[in-house]
């Protein structure tokens, strides 16, 4: 496996790759990172994963510095599994002089996550295309866990036309149902028993639709209710048209509940997609 720093280098070694499929990630990897790289392993004939934690999609009070950096560890379980090429710049390599053009998403950049992450999307959309076009894959894979971030990359990349496949793949849990992500690290372990409580508020909004209610704010109001009598902070719950995160109308039957939720100083996310009958 070659780990390279640069986008010279980058360049060069691609050249002899038409087809290689991208996983982007900001590293201190688990095994939901690594299902990504399972899933593209077959899809071509190079896998790439580039290590990067992009200030620009960070606020300002937001957990930049202390995101876990564990470069060497990620590159120990990158190779284990076989990937081909690990991409881990440094912010001079991506951001050489202030970034002044950028990817201005439509408004699905200011509900939700991107209400409580004003500026989030825009710094995840627009690194996500320089690493496009610095890797120059033929196919892309990102993971359900965000999915706001799939809907906004996958209507990027086919409304400017990249000529990149968009594979979602699922999220991977842990066995009590709490989504794998670096910030559970940030948990003490009081906080990690409590944690799966997210996913089991989404779960019985879910039940709820699956038993025919159609009072969306109702399930919505009473879920975050109980997340905040059992110590969160919760930010939203909401039932979504799975497609593009609208309110849903009449006739919809593909739906996303989504949630996210502060425990502690920890913010986590999740969401359950969910098909009408
Ligand atoms: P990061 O949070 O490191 O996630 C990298 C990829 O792993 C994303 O596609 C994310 O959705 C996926 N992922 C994270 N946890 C997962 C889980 N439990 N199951 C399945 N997939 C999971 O997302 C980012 O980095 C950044 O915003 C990035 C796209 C790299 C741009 O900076």
């Amino acid at each position: 496996m070659d780990v390279i720093h640069t986008v010279k280098g980058l360049r060069e070694r691609l050249s002899r790759e038409p087809n290689n499929v991208f996983v982007p990630t900001m590293g201190n990897l688990h095994e939901g990172h690594l299902q990504l790289v399972e899933n593209a392993k077959p899809r071509g004939a190079c896998t790439v994963v580039s290590i990067f934690v992009n200030r620009m999609q960070f606020g300002p009070r937001e957990d930049f510095d202390k995101y876990p950096r564990t470069l060497q560890q990620d590159c120990d379980k990158l190779a284990a599994i076989g990937c081909d090429l690990v991409f881990a710049p440094d912010e001079g390599e991506i951001y050489p002089e202030p970034q002044q053009y950028a990817v201005e998403p439509p408004e699905i950049q200011h509900i939700l996550d991107g209400a409580v992450r004003p500026g989030h999307f825009r710094g995840v959309a627009t690194v996500v295309l320089k690493l496009f076009n610095m890797v120059q894959p033929r196919a892309a894979i990102f993971g359900k866990k965000d999915y706001q971030q799939c809907i906004v990359l996958r209507n990027m990349v086919r409304q400017l036309a990249l000529p990149i496949d968009i594979i979602l793949a699922d999220t991977v849990r842990a066995s009590d149902g709490l989504a794998l992500s670096s910030r559970n690290g940030y948990l003490t372990a009081a906080e990690r028993a409590e944690a799966p409580a997210l996913y089991q508020a989404l779960s019985r909004a879910v039940a709820e639709l699956k038993a025919g209610a159609k009072d969306f704010q109702r399930i919505e109001l009473q879920q975050m209710a109980i997340l905040a009598g059992r110590g969160w902070k919760p930010e939203y719950i909401a039932i979504r048209r799975a497609q593009d995160l609208g309110q849903p109308e009449a006739g919809d039957a593909d739906l996303v509940v989504l949630g996210a939720a502060r425990l502690g100083v920890t913010r986590l996310i999740d969401n359950i997609e969910w098909r009408l009958p």
